[in-house]
């Protein structure tokens, strides 16, 4: 049963990533483990992806079609410093004139400064595993702040390190595919001095400059719901949602717990000015099992959908954190469209009823890209993409989530052209 309802005072729009859509080689992890034999499931290489690095302006002239409110943008660390210590002002302009040109069409920009990849350099050098890869990741930071902080107040300084651990260093399914937990927890500690680090110096330096706007720093953190299908499976479910979601929590409050470790390395504090979160799915734990809900619905990868769960986390996270909540990335692999327009009714719906101070919303993603290891199999855009002629096709879905930012939510008609 579908019926309307308002989505005042959400801003909409969607998330993309740097290597998942601009092509265009450069020496970055992804590039070079796309091009080992075996390790893609359709032999693509993010050398294709969507060539925004050549088409933004197309694209742009697309993202305000659409209406879109807010958009989140990755940048690519290695474009940016190709080798160590030596920054390349070209592409650190190349991006001022694609933010720029993006808040001429009333776009507000959210800036992710690492989304998964690393400049070759830094990985073969050992990458987050090194003791000085903060340091490492801050001078980076740094370079980016002080070059664009004058137009962008809004960050995200890591987006999904639960994922990018788990996959990179546990699960070793993509790069440097280690299979060691020590390593991941090393690597995750990392990664939280590299946020709590970033978090400091991105206020430091719009404030010292005195540039214009409040502040946003937050990481994107992937969240999941763990569900024990019966009691005795609780243990496993809890445990895999605290390895998972629950070591972040020294990424907002400065404080590690165990096994990170005990310390506040730049003291008890409040490290995020907003709560962002990434959410797709839950996992079923049952036994040895441990996937999607049989006999769910699920999306063309086979996660399930549960818009429920999008409540679930966001009440837990705001009754401890209490900030503005702004859902980082939501959306479906899907070639059936209609099923794409469900599941944005359906998350949105969520986000209406919660009561929650939702803020923005960026469904995952304008249009079809390179999606990791699955390479460019996975329809996750709300417009299509031709990989091969890169031709542009708005789907039906594009139209339904304009007119939800037209109208500020879901009319009666939207229900009758949309969803029925
Ligand atoms: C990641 C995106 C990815 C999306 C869909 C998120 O976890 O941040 O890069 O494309 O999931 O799999």
């Amino acid at each position: 049963m579908y019926t309307p309802f308002s989505l005042k005072g959400v801003l909409l729009g969607c998330s993309t990533s740097a290597t998942q859509t601009e092509g265009s080689p450069t020496r970055n992890s992804w590039y070079d483990w796309a091009a080992k034999p075996g390790r893609m499931k359709d032999r693509s290489s993010p050398c294709n992806a969507n060539q925004h690095w050549q088409r933004w302006r197309e694209d742009n002239v697309l993202i305000q079609q659409l209406g879109l409110q807010v958009y989140r943008m990755g940048l690519e660390w290695s474009r940016i410093e190709p080798t160590p210590g030596r920054f390349c002002r070209k592409a650190m302009n190349r991006y001022r004139e694609e933010i720029l040109d993006l808040q001429k069409r009333n776009v507000k920009v959210l800036v992710t400064l690492h989304h998964f990849s690393n400049p070759t350099w830094f990985e073969s050098q050992g990458g987050f595993l090194r003791k000085d890869s903060p340091q490492i990741f801050l001078r980076y930071v740094t370079y980016v702040v002080e070059s664009i902080g004058d137009i962008v107040s809004d960050y995200v300084t890591l987006n999904e390190p639960n994922t990018y651990v788990t996959l990179s260093y546990f699960l070793a399914q993509w790069p440097p595919a280690k299979h060691n937990p020590a390593i991941s927890i090393r690597v995750m500690r990392n990664l939280v001095y590299c946020h709590l680090a970033s978090y400091r110096r991105i206020h430091r330096i719009r404030e010292e400059r005195g540039f214009s706007g409040r502040t946003m720093v937050g990481f994107a953190e992937h969240m999941r719901v763990f569900s024990a299908a019966r009691p005795k499976d609780r243990p496993l479910a809890s445990a895999m949602d605290y390895l998972f979601q629950g070591l972040t929590n020294a990424m907002y409050t400065g404080r590690l717990t165990a096994p990170l470790g005990v310390e506040a390395p730049f003291g008890d504090g409040r490290f995020y000015d907003y709560i962002g979160i990434n959410y797709y799915t839950r996992l079923w734990v049952s036994g040895k099992y441990i996937g999607s809900k049989p006999d769910s619905e699920q999306t063309d990868l086979g996660w399930e959908v549960y818009p429920e769960g999008l409540s679930l986390l966001m009440r837990r996270r705001y009754r401890h954190l209490c900030a503005p909540i702004w859902i980082t990335e939501n959306g479906i692999a899907a070639r059936n469209d209609k099923q794409r327009c469900r599941f944005i009714y359906e998350h949105l719906r969520q986000i209406a009823i919660s009561g929650l101070p939702v803020e923005r919303y960026y469904y995952w993603t304008l249009m079809d890209n390179f999606e990791w290891a699955e390479g460019e199999t996975a329809a996750f855009g709300l417009i299509g993409c031709d990989f091969k002629t890169q031709k542009r096709s708005i789907r039906p879905s594009a139209h339904f989530y304009h007119e939800i930012i037209q109208n500020d939510g879901i009319t009666q008609s939207m229900i009758d052209r949309y969803l029925k």
